[in-house]
């Protein structure tokens, strides 16, 4: 089965092709092509992501991703006159996003019918403008090519995301879905999300903790605002924290201090606005006594990520303990920092008994589309609706709808 996906929820455009092949009760992905474009540049001026201008962009972008993933998969190109009713369809279903109609209507050109089973799509949470653009295009391939659309929750190709891996020579590899052990703890954690979400069996969800504020890689990029580091300020917070640790074993309290916001509650949420503020006023007195440079900015990330995960990592081992968990997944763009990953590494290895830990290979913690096509292809597996134009047994690619606010059930 070959599916093309598609995901533009925030401020990556990207598109793949994968061939899932299988072989005595297992599937192994095979990927043709996989293409991610990142908005950062653009959206890195204005300190934060533009909702209008990130539409713009993926509409510009989407089709020409699609066109060179189509290319590099070597999917066979099919000439044909597009016929009347086709353009008036093209034109459409893109009325909202013109400057994307003559890509498509050049993609619809060259590639007539192509061997491909389904269109995978994120709908939903995410940017909704954003979300739209991904919809249509896909709309747009399944009238194309009269195949069925799979719409994705943008959380669940986080968590699945694990199942791809990558060996020494940087080829994929995919990790059998029955070596994983039941009841599962997915930490999510992204730009968008802090959550902990319980799966009992294969591809069932319960959102056991979240949190009650920002989340945990939205306050990692607040704090680097008020440190003035570029957006997306995540990885450069992580960086800086990391060179504070080479300097310094033991962090520097007389420096800097900052409470771990409900640790010791007794629940599974967490809060991450207090210790943003927290370092606000941090800053603003060092300022003000003319103590802010480059070294307390150091000693600064470094207390912040320290707090931000400690509180963390304290929540998961209550959710393990809790929940008798044999599988722990944390996944989402934050889950490339590499204090994380370390303190996480720690957690388990000292655990009560074995709990295997799994992460996604680092390309693949931030927004991407092979997540997309994978959690697609076990969402068909699960005959989950599908949805397809002038089939009578399928509902109408139409009435897919972008959800900002989706949540993972
Ligand atoms: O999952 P993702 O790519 O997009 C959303 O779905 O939100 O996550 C993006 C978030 C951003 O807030 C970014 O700053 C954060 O992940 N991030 C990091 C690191 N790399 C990305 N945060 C901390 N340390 C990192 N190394
Ligand atoms: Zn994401």
């Amino acid at each position: 089965m070959k599916i093309l996906s598609i995901e533009t929820s925030c401020d990556e455009t990207s598109v793949s092709i994968i061939e899932a092949i299988t072989f005595e009760n297992k599937v192994s992905f095979s990927i043709l092509s996989t293409i991610t474009l990142s908005q950062i540049a653009l959206h890195e001026k204005f300190g934060g992501v533009f909702p209008t201008m990130a539409k713009r962009e993926h509409a510009k972008n989407l089709p020409i991703l699609i066109k060179q993933s189509l290319l590099e998969a070597k999917i066979e190109i099919k000439e044909q006159n597009i016929s009347e009713e086709l353009e008036r369809d093209i034109r459409e279903i893109l009325h909202r996003e013109p400057e994307s109609i003559d890509a498509f209507l050049s993609i619809a050109s060259q590639w007539s019918e192509v061997l491909i089973d389904y269109v995978a799509v994120t709908y939903g949470p995410g940017l909704e403008p954003a979300l739209w653009v991904g919809i249509n295009g896909a709309k747009v391939l399944s009238r194309i090519w009269n195949v069925p659309i799979i719409p994705v929750d943008h959380m669940e190709g986080h968590i699945l995301s694990i199942l791809i891996g990558e060996n020494e020579k940087k080829e994929y590899t995919t990790l059998d879905k029955n070596s994983i052990q039941f009841p599962v703890l997915s930490l999510l954690v992204s730009g968008g999300h802090t959550e902990f979400i319980l799966s009992e069996s294969w591809l069932s969800y319960k959102k056991i903790g979240k949190t009650r504020d920002d989340a945990i890689g939205e306050a990692f990029d607040k704090v680097a605002r008020i440190l003035g580091l570029p957006y997306p300020g995540g990885p450069k917070i992580s960086a800086l924290a990391d060179e504070e640790r080479t300097l310094f074993i033991k962090p520097r309290v007389e420096i800097v201090s900052y409470p771990r916001p409900m640790i010791y509650t007794d629940d599974l949420d967490v809060s991450y606005s207090g210790l943003k503020t927290a370092v606000l006023y941090d800053v603003q007195s060092k300022e003000k006594h003319n103590t802010l440079n480059e070294e307390t900015k150091r000693a600064i990330a470094r207390e912040f990520e320290d707090a931000a995960i400690e509180v963390l990592v304290k929540k998961t081992k209550k959710a393990l303990e809790t929940y008798n968990i044999q599988t722990l997944i944390i996944a989402g763009g934050v889950a490339s920092n590499n204090h994380l990953r370390r303190e996480f590494e720690k957690l388990i290895s000292n655990f009560d008994y074995p709990i295997e830990l799994l992460f996604p290979t680092k390309n693949l913690s931030t927004d991407n589309s092979l997540m997309i096509a994978v959690a697609g292809y076990f969402n068909i597996e699960d005959g989950r609706e599908t949805y397809q134009y002038s089939n009578s047994t399928k509902k109408s690619p139409n009435e897919i709808q972008a959800l900002g606010n989706l949540v993972l059930t």
